[in-house]
């Protein structure tokens, strides 16, 4: 049966790997990102390899009226959402750096505030129709706190504490939501970020490519797994992240003690 899926941040990286994996199981696809000529060159590329129907809307989800705007597009375009994944992201300012309010707003808007509003917009049709699949894409870093900003990871940690409810709220509707947690993922992350240089300094090992990573959060919503953190290593190492002993040894090595 053909679905779609409205994918977002779907010009690079694991948004892109979204749109292929599910334009690979022959699934229509509604693309949002903000580079208008990147969006088209990629909905044409997905249209052409798998012959599907793709559509594209471009928006910053930084902006408040961006849901609402995505919304009215699917309604005038009669394009039902069978599959939300709520990926676009990005590296951020320091909560505590000189950086003006209103930019640490719109970073806060993108990375926690979309999200919320893309499920308040588009979960209750799914509900309605029985079916939908909705994937968060958080990060491992929402999964322990860190001396590390105080902002990219407790926005993470807000869609994990989100999507675990809306998951139980939604159990037997035949709508499943599923925070994703990847560690370290090759894409367009961290050079978009000026974070190259701590890429650099990172063992290999430790990183996992997008196509991989993407497979298991498409298997782990389907499977109605609430929370996915993605990847072997990371997978091992969670239940150490969740533990109090791990937690009061990051309190005794943070700068400052
Ligand atoms: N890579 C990793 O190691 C890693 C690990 C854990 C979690 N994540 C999370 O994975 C998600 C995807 O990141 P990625 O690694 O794939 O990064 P990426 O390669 O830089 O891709 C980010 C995507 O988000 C879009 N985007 C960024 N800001 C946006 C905005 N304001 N409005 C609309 N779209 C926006 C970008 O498109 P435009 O520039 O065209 O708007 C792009 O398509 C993010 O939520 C990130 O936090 C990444």
């Amino acid at each position: 049966m053909t679905r779609r899926a409205l994918i977002t941040g779907a010009t690079a990286g694991l948004g892109l790997e979204f749109a292929r994996q599910f334009a690979g199981e022959g699934h229509d696809l509604l693309l949002v990102a903000r580079r208008e000529s990147r969006l088209v060159e990629v909905a044409d590329a997905l249209r052409r390899d798998h012959a599907i129907d793709v559509a594209v809307c471009t928006g910053d989800l930084a902006d408040r009226e961006t849901p609402e705007r995505i919304e009215r597009f699917v309604a005038e375009a009669g394009l039902p959402i069978d599959y939300l994944v709520n990926n676009a992201g990005s590296a951020g300012p320091h909560l505590l750096e000189p950086t003006p309010w209103p930019d640490q707003a719109r970073f806060l808007e993108l990375m926690m505030m979309s999200v919320a509003q893309m499920c308040h917009r588009f979960i209750p049709p799914m509900r309605e129709r029985g079916f939908g699949r909705v994937i968060n894409v958080s990060s491992f870093a929402g999964r322990i706190a860190r001396p590390a900003g105080a902002n990219y990871g407790p926005a993470k940690a807000y869609l994990v504490a989100l999507s675990e409810e809306l998951a139980l709220e939604l159990g037997g509707s035949g709508v499943h939501v599923s925070a994703f947690c990847p560690g370290f993922v090759h894409t367009d992350f961290h050079e978009t970020g000026g974070l190259m240089d701590m890429k650099r300094g990172l063992p290999a090992w430790i990183w996992y490519d997008a196509e991989t990573v993407v497979k298991e959060a498409i298997e782990a919503v389907e499977r109605g797994h609430p929370i996915q953190v993605s990847g072997r290593i990371y997978r091992w190492l969670d239940p150490f992240a969740q533990s109090v002993w791990v937690r009061a040894l990051i309190k005794r090595f943070a700068p400052g003690r």
